[in-house]
Order: C-alpha cells, then sequence, then structure tokens
C-alpha cells in the first residue's frame, strides 16, 4: 500500500455529491486510490461492466445511482415520455453483468419510484432521495447483519473469506467483511485468511487492501492453498459473501467459492454465508441463474503479462452455486438462515 491509498474510516464506494456519481476506481487498487466522476448514467453503466465498481451491494446502489442521472438528464416534459427514457436507461444499466441479484432489485426500486410520482420533477427529486436512501440503508444493514453474524465467531478464530465482500463490494462496512469487522469490535481477536481470488485477484487487491488498512491480522494464500490451510488446523470458520441466494439456499459468488464451501465440508468447518435481502431471489430456480462468463485474456495473463501461450482454449467463469448442503448458515439482516434453507429463508421474508 502507498501513501496515496491510505483512505479515511468515512469513506465510500460508491456516493452521490453535487448531482454526480463519484466511485472509488476499483480497477487501481492497490497501488492508487483514484475516484472517478460521472454525470451521464452510460458511463455509470460502463463502470459497472468494466469492474471499476464491484460486488453485488455496491453494483446495486450502483444501478440506482445511474438511473437518478438518467432521470436528471432526461429532456422530457411528461411523466410518460420520463417513463420511457428511465426504461432505456435501465436496460443498458441491467445489461453490464448478469449474476448479481441486486443491480435488478436496485433498478426496480427506482422505477417503482418513477412510476408512483406525479410530475416530472417531483419524480426526479424522488428518484434521487430514494437513490441516495438506499446507499444509506445499505451501511445499515451491513452493521446489522455484523451485530447478527459476529455471535457466530468466537474469540481467537482464523477466519478465511473469498474474494471481496467488504467495504468495497458495497457502500460501506462490507457484509462478509462486515461480520469480520463486528466481531473484532465486540472485542473478540480474530485473524482472517484471504484466498487471492484469481483471475481478477478481488481477494488480494482489495479483501487483503482493506483489512490491512483498517489494522486486521491478515494473511493473502493462493487460491490452490485452501486445502492445504485447512487440513493444517489453520482455518475454523469461513464466511463469504453472494450474488444471489434462491429460495432453495443455493448460494451464487465469485468462481472458487464452491470449491472453500466443499474443502470445508470435508474438513469439518463451518462455511457461512453474508448476505442482505436484497441478495435473495424468490422467483428464480438454481438452473436459471446466468453465470457472467469473462474474457480469456483474464486466465491467460496477470494484468498486462502474459503467462499463457497463445491460441489456447479458455474457460473462465466469474461465478458458481454453492448447494445448500454445504452451507452452515446464511446471515441476513433479519438473522441467521439455517438449514432446512427452504424453510428458513421463507421465514426471513414471513417477517419482513
Ligand atoms: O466480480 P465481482 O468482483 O463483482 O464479484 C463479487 C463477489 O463475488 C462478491 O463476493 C459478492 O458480490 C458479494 S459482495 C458483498
Amino acid at each position: 500500500m502507498n501513501s496515496q491509498t491510505k483512505i479515511n474510516s468515512s469513506l465510500r464506494t460508491v456516493e452521490w455529491k453535487n448531482n454526480k456519481v463519484v466511485m472509488i476506481d476499483q480497477t487501481k487498487l492497490p497501488n492508487e486510490l483514484v475516484f472517478v466522476e460521472y454525470n451521464d448514467f452510460n458511463q455509470v453503466a460502463n463502470a459497472i461492466k468494466t469492474l471499476v465498481v464491484r460486488g453485488a451491494p455496491a453494483i446495486g446502489v450502483s444501478g440506482a445511482f445511474g438511473l437518478a442521472l438518467a432521470a436528471l438528464q432526461s429532456k422530457t416534459t411528461t411523466k410518460t415520455e420520463l417513463i420511457l427514457d428511465l426504461e432505456k436507461a435501465k436496460k443498458i444499466l441491467f445489461d453490464t453483468r448478469p449474476t448479481a441479484i441486486n443491480l435488478g432489485w436496485g433498478l426496480e426500486q427506482i422505477m417503482k419510484v418513477a412510476h408512483a410520482g406525479t410530475s416530472v420533477n417531483q419524480i426526479k427529486t424522488s428518484i434521487v432521495d430514494e437513490a441516495k436512501k438506499m446507499a444509506e440503508d445499505d451501511i445499515n444493514i451491513n452493521k446489522t447483519m455484523g451485530k447478527y453474524g459476529s455471535v457466530l465467531f468466537e474469540n481467537n478464530d482464523t477466519i478465511m473469506t473469498h474474494c471481496n465482500a467488504g467495504a468495497l463490494a458495497t457502500v460501506a462496512y462490507g457484509t462478509a467483511l462486515g461480520v469480520i469487522r463486528a466481531t473484532k469490535e465486540s472485542g473478540k481477536n480474530v485473524k482472517v485468511i484471504a484466498t487471492e481470488t484469481r483471475p481478477i485477484q478481488q481477494g488480494s487487491r482489495l479483501t487483503a487492501f482493506e483489512l490491512k488498512h483498517d489494522g486486521f491480522d491478515v494473511s493473502l494464500i493462493p487460491d490452490t492453498a485452501v486445502g492445504y490451510t485447512m487440513a493444517n488446523g489453520l482455518v475454523n470458520k469461513v464466511v463469504v459473501g453472494a450474488d444471489r441466494i434462491v429460495k432453495t439456499g443455493h448460494v451464487f459468488n465469485k468462481i472458487g467459492t464452491y470449491q472453500v464451501a466443499t474443502m470445508a465440508k470435508q474438513h469439518g468447518i463451518p462455511f457461512y454465508v453474508a448476505a442482505p435481502l436484497s441478495t435473495f431471489d424468490m422467483k428464480n430456480n438454481a438452473q436459471d441463474v446466468i453465470i457472467e462468463m469473462r474474457k480469456g485474456s483474464e486466465v491467460t495473463g496477470i494484468g498486462d503479462k502474459k503467462t499463457a501461450p497463445d491460441g489456447i482454449g479458455v474457460i473462465n467463469p466469474a461465478f458458481d452455486m454453492t448447494p445448500p448442503e454445504l452451507i452452515t448458515g446464511i446471515i441476513t439482516e433479519k438473522g441467521v438462515a439455517k438449514p432446512p434453507f427452504k424453510e428458513s429463508i421463507k421465514k426471513l421474508f414471513e417477517a419482513n
């Protein structure tokens, strides 16, 4: 970490400022802390697509801010025309990444506000207010989730996490890393093992960065060392985030999560998932979820450096599915769902 990347704790991953969307450019971390400012929803769509902003809750809020920009950009004078402009922008924002359900959720929340509005000006104001509220809610939800999750972890636990489900994947505080933060705030001493998370290295670039920055004892491992660390008693518990959880408890998260969960089961290590209710998809079944496939160059090289020969085939799925039988509990802002998940997830929504 160089001096430019010192961040203060009130910093947000994505924010609405003076009718613009301001984001940390995560593609530059951990070497540089660069903020980008957008006043056009197309720029926000591009930022989501190119991983300037990533992580399910962060892209949910970014989508909402994108639609707020689209509302301000619209020159229309009637509600009907404004809704048409918003629908077009929604499609462009939605088509950026298919797996995290929070993106569609964030866009739908804003469309509901638009439909409920009366005049063009009133709709524009209430859309901006709603998007800002979603950003605030995200932080509060993460903190509540943290409190529910922290009781599952003990003093001197070493907790493994995969990818980045931290402050950088949300507006602030994080989901899985929020639980780890809350555990530490409750007075327990914990260590963290972060997997590197190839191919984009969210674990080394982002998780190790934000935990080190916040004074955690964090060790980085290559993804290939998950089995070794578990077999050698170096891990007590695992907590990861999620991009989508269906009603049966199948969890879609960063590629490699399934391997970590399988290995945790093999070694009798509790495997937790932390996610807000906005990450649940109560309509689709596991087999309907689209797994984003990304370009081969992410695998045939690291950054700009080529590490594989030209002309080979590459399979590069960005996410995988962890089945419910590998999951010990799902931590949400409404409490912890335990197996059997069909029943416990249903109850979370009934309590909502
Ligand atoms: O491709 P990414 O970096 O957007 O993937 C992110 C993850 O898989 C996270 O674990 C998930 O979004 C949960 S973030 C709180």
